[in-house]
């Protein structure tokens, strides 16, 4: 070309859940049989909708209207009930106004990030789930900026860790923070939120809370919302439908500018996002007429206990499966439907193998290992092509740990034993 045609953020954006999709397809090609555990789609892992929540949607589709664009930044009506659920929580209190919908969270996550200066940074998890971090890292042509979230301490955020950070980088202008967290399916207590909020208004940031996994919540966990504790600190909070209905391909979630006039800047930066919906004219329709119809069903307070409930089911298969693994540390989760393992300090080393007895299979994975492949992706590599499991190595959530993310979503049972007993012996194999 006469000029450059990229940025340096470009090479920011890579999408591992994805990308490994590449290399699992050339497995399918020869002929093989994947179990797939590199994405959080409820519904490619056999979750069924109740008929009485397709029926409600169908019922909609019937009608004239929902065929048309809606306000650019969603269906009045539906702000309206969002924002009244949000306000009986007894926090936060937000007019409609405060709302703005989104082609699904990761529509919102592009246009939070794309129109701050690069130099105005946010911190964000490590590890993190990375949209948020290559978007965040794509529009200041840099690596991310991370803090620890420590697998010590059940995967909470090491609070030390994101103050001096916070304190010694003038840069950084917000906190982002994943609660309930993909990858590591933790969910953070009220002391937690309060200390990253102290920490926020100490050094005059913004907040952005992603909680699109709120009401996947399990084991008895407590549960606790931006809005609840925010104050009067200028935040946003992530909602979505993509993970609790579960409706992800319906391409909806929606944005809560919390105390949004608390601060000029941050009052312009919702207001930037919303022009940036504006010229795209609007988002879903269909998913926004849905939300409070489902939502205040009276079924549904129960379809998520019972979600729920089975998900924290199968978190405990994973222990059963996982426990007595000498190779590998990781923490009993309760929201979310990830868990993030831990190959110990020293265990994974560049000579490691599993058996492969089709010399195609073997290679096509020789061709993949090259020197300075990042063991964790090497060890899912292996997984994959000796045990067709296609798991998501840590070192692509913005992480140094090496380890690899699982789902908690199989609902066929049978399936999920033999996905965690293959990892299980892919682990012991490899490993030994
Ligand atoms: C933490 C988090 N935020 C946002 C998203 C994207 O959701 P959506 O389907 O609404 O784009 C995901 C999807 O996995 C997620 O895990």
């Amino acid at each position: 070309m006469r000029q450059k045609l990229l940025r340096l953020g470009a090479d920011e954006l890579t999408y591992e859940i994805r990308g490994i999709v590449k290399k699992a397809e050339l497995l399918v090609n020869l002929g093989y049989d994947v179990l797939w555990e590199n994405i959080g789609d409820p519904i490619q892992k056999n979750k069924k909708l109740p008929d009485w929540m397709k029926e409600i949607i169908a019922s909609i589709l019937k009608e004239d209207y929902s065929y048309g664009y809606s306000h650019s930044k969603g269906l009045l009506e539906t702000r309206k009930f969002l924002a009244t659920r949000c306000n009986q929580l007894g926090g936060v209190q937000i007019q409609p106004e405060d709302i703005t919908f989104f082609n699904g969270l990761g529509d919102a996550i592009q246009k939070i990030y794309q129109y701050l200066l690069p130099t105005s940074r946010i911190i964000g998890p490590s590890p993190s789930y990375s949209t948020h971090s290559s978007a965040e890292a794509a529009h200041a042509n840099n690596h991310p900026i991370t803090y620890r979230l420590d697998p010590n301490n059940r995967w909470f955020p090491d609070i030390e860790d994101l103050r001096l950070k916070v304190k010694y980088n003038e840069n950084l202008v917000g906190i982002m923070v994943i609660n309930p967290d993909n990858p590591t399916g933790m969910v953070y207590p009220q002391r937690i939120l309060e200390d990253i909020i102290a920490i926020a208004r100490e050094f005059n940031l913004f907040l952005i809370f992603d909680e699109i996994y709120m009401n996947i919540v399990y084991n008895g966990a407590e549960r606790c919302t931006l809005a609840e504790v925010i104050g009067d600190a200028p935040g946003i909070s992530l909602k979505g439908i993509s993970k609790e209905f579960p409706w992800p391909g319906a391409r909806c979630g929606w944005a809560e500018y919390y105390n949004r006039t608390s601060d000029k800047d941050f009052e312009k930066l919702c207001e930037t996002i919303d022009n940036s919906k504006m010229i795209e004219v609007s988002s879903t329709r269909l998913p926004q007429l849905a939300i409070p119809r489902i939502m205040s069903d009276p079924r549904y307070p129960d379809y998520l206990i019972e979600t729920n409930k089975r998900i924290g089911q199968r978190s405990k298969y994973l222990e059963e499966f996982f426990a007595d693994i000498p190779y590998i540390q990781f923490n009993k989760t309760n929201g979310a439907f990830y868990n993030t393992i831990i190959f110990k300090e020293g265990v994974l080393k560049p000579d490691q193998s599993m058996l492969i007895a089709d010399e195609k299979v073997k290679n096509m994975l020789e061709g993949w290992l090259k020197p300075d492949l990042a063991l964790d992706k090497r060890f899912v590599y292996y997984l994959l092509m000796a045990k067709q499991v296609c798991v998501v190595p840590i070192s692509s959530f913005s992480s140094d740990l090496r380890g690899f993310r699982i789902t908690l979503l199989e609902e066929n049972e049978d399936q999920l034993k033999e996905t965690l007993s293959r990892v299980r012996s892919g682990i012991l194999e490899y490993c030994k």
